[in-house]
């Protein structure tokens, strides 16, 4: 199936993020439209400032646009407080971000569960799901393990796993091959490669270009604005 055949899962509609400051205002995202499809890795480039994890973050739901709308699945998320916004989050939407943010004292197994939990699902259920995840990652014979005793690429694999175990629409992940070496980089982007090929819809954060290769569509982020080409490939 070709991309314009697959489904819009999320999209920001005319949406901005401004942040008060001292007596003025900084907008870290002006006015933006984007949309994410099933099937798709995006990557999103831009450097250090730009306004790439704002824009994550309004598609994750995490902040709330200062203007605009963000629409998830079926859910316009206008209105909506925050217990309803975790809703969203928890059933729509896999993070993953930089330093793995896994629980220490958790083995990799406890960490993959967690979100199930969360769902309330039994415990035997939410066992086999968060296996068949670590299946998923190649790593269920890691399951046991602590997150110190797990490699860089390791632990980014594991959490994968529990960004995918509740099989969410959409997997937003912020700057995932940051910390790695470049052997784990390919290992992780073969992954979350892999993981938009089986249809889910994956944008991926980065200022590195190497990454391009691994992605469906490339945009741009420099200085709060969101375009299709970075103004200096212009000149
Ligand atoms: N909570 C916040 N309060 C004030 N300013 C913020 C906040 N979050 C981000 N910003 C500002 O918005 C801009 C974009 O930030 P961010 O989206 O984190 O950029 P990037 O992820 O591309 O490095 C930066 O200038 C940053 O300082
Ligand atoms: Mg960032």
């Amino acid at each position: 199936m070709s991309i314009t055949e697959n489904k819009v899962v999320a999209r920001v509609e005319n949406a901005s993020k401004s942040y008060k400051s001292g007596d003025g205002e900084i907008t870290a995202l002006y006015e933006t439209n984007f949309e994410m499809r099933s099937g798709e890795l995006v990557l999103i480039i831009g450097p250090s400032g730009s306004g790439k994890t704002t824009l994550l973050s309004l598609l994750g739901c995490v902040i709330y646009p200062s203007t605009g709308k963000v629409v998830v699945e079926d859910d316009n998320t206008t209105g909506m407080n925050e217990v309803q916004l975790a809703k969203v989050r928890l059933n729509s939407i896999g993070f993953v971000f930089q330093n793995f943010n896994l629980v220490a004292p958790m083995s990799a197994l406890e960490n993959v569960m967690f979100p199930l939990n969360l769902q309330k699902i039994p415990a035997g259920e939410a066992k086999r799901r968060a296996m068949q995840a670590l299946e998923g990652v190649g790593l269920s014979d890691r399951a046991n393990f602590k997150p110190r005793q797990l490699s860089g690429g390791q632990q980014q694999r594991v959490a994968i796993a529990r960004a995918l175990v509740t099989n969410p629409a959409l997997l937003l992940c912020d700057e995932p091959t940051a910390s790695l070496d470049s052997i784990s980089l390919v290992t992780v982007m073969k992954e979350l490669k892999k993981l938009s090929q089986q249809g889910k819809a994956v944008a991926v954060v980065t200022h590195d270009p190497r990454l391009k290769e691994y992605a469906d569509r490339t945009i741009y982020v420099e200085n709060g604005r969101v375009t299709n080409q970075l103004s200096t490939d212009l000149h």
